[in-house]
């Protein structure tokens, strides 16, 4: 796997229009840690005129972000729709060019096609029980590009670590008796041979500077990895 700088180091640039929408989110939202994404996940590439799956897209804080930067329009998806419904009620410029839908993003993957020449995987792969084949959906999909934004475990040979956590299906689009769901955190390994087997380049993404940033600790410890996987062209 490849492993990249990403070439700005300014990483005071969270944009506005994000802030705009975040100032108002019900969330409280860490300021530091968004704008070392911002780095990792928006800078690094040229999004005019792109079209974009957003999954786990929240209140739509990252598609507001590719829009700023040109995208055409993206699709979010999001098994909750409470914070989409909080970026509705103020209404930013950047909704019209983004459309909300309210599902499991593994079941939503497999039933829709788009074109998309990038899919945005950004805090979401330890959310589901099945990440690796939920990338693999991702890939079936023929984007140019899939971008991977996660808390990874460690270990050499591929491992998936089973943990418990709030089931945010059952909120809403499983009618299950369970308030908790099993979900699986994937290692980085596992990660790395999902793509090796279909052919697709990895690349790890690190914005210089976060290793004296105090509130960028997941990162420093690899704890959490930005990715980006393209399909290998014969030069790489
Ligand atoms: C940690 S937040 C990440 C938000 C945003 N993508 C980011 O990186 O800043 C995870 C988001 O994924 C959503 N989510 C969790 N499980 C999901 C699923 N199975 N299908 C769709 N969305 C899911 C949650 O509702 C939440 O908005």
């Amino acid at each position: 796997m490849i492993v990249k700088k990403v070439l700005s180091n300014k990483i005071n640039k969270f944009p506005k229009i994000i802030l705009d929408t975040l100032a108002k989110s019900p969330i409280g939202e860490r300021g530091g840690l968004l704008d070392l994404r911002y780095h990792q996940i928006i800078t690094p590439w040229n999004w005019k005129d792109q079209s974009v799956l957003d999954l786990g897209a929240h209140n739509g804080r990252w598609s507001a972000a590719v829009i700023d930067q040109g995208a055409r329009q993206v699709d979010c998806v999001d098994v909750r729709d409470e914070l989409w419904k909080k970026t509705e009620q103020i209404k930013p410029n950047w909704m019209s060019k983004v459309k909300f839908h309210q599902a499991d993003c593994a079941e939503w993957i497999r039933s829709n096609t788009g074109n998309w020449d990038t899919i945005l995987c950004l805090g979401l792969l330890y959310h589901v029980s099945d990440p690796i084949k939920l990338l693999l959906d991702m890939v079936y999909q023929k984007p140019k590009k899939i971008i991977i934004d996660t808390y990874v475990t460690d270990g050499d040979e591929p491992k998936l670590i089973p943990h418990i956590e709030s089931n945010l299906l059952g909120q809403g689009i499983v009618n299950t008796l369970s308030k908790q769901a099993i979900v699986c955190i994937p290692n980085l390994k596992a990660i790395e041979w999902l793509f090796e087997q279909v052919g697709w380049q990895l690349t790890e993404w690190k914005t210089p500077g976060i290793e004296n940033r105090k509130d960028c600790k997941l990162y420093n410890t690899n704890q959490r990895i930005t990715l980006s996987a393209e399909l290998k062209t014969k030069n790489s």
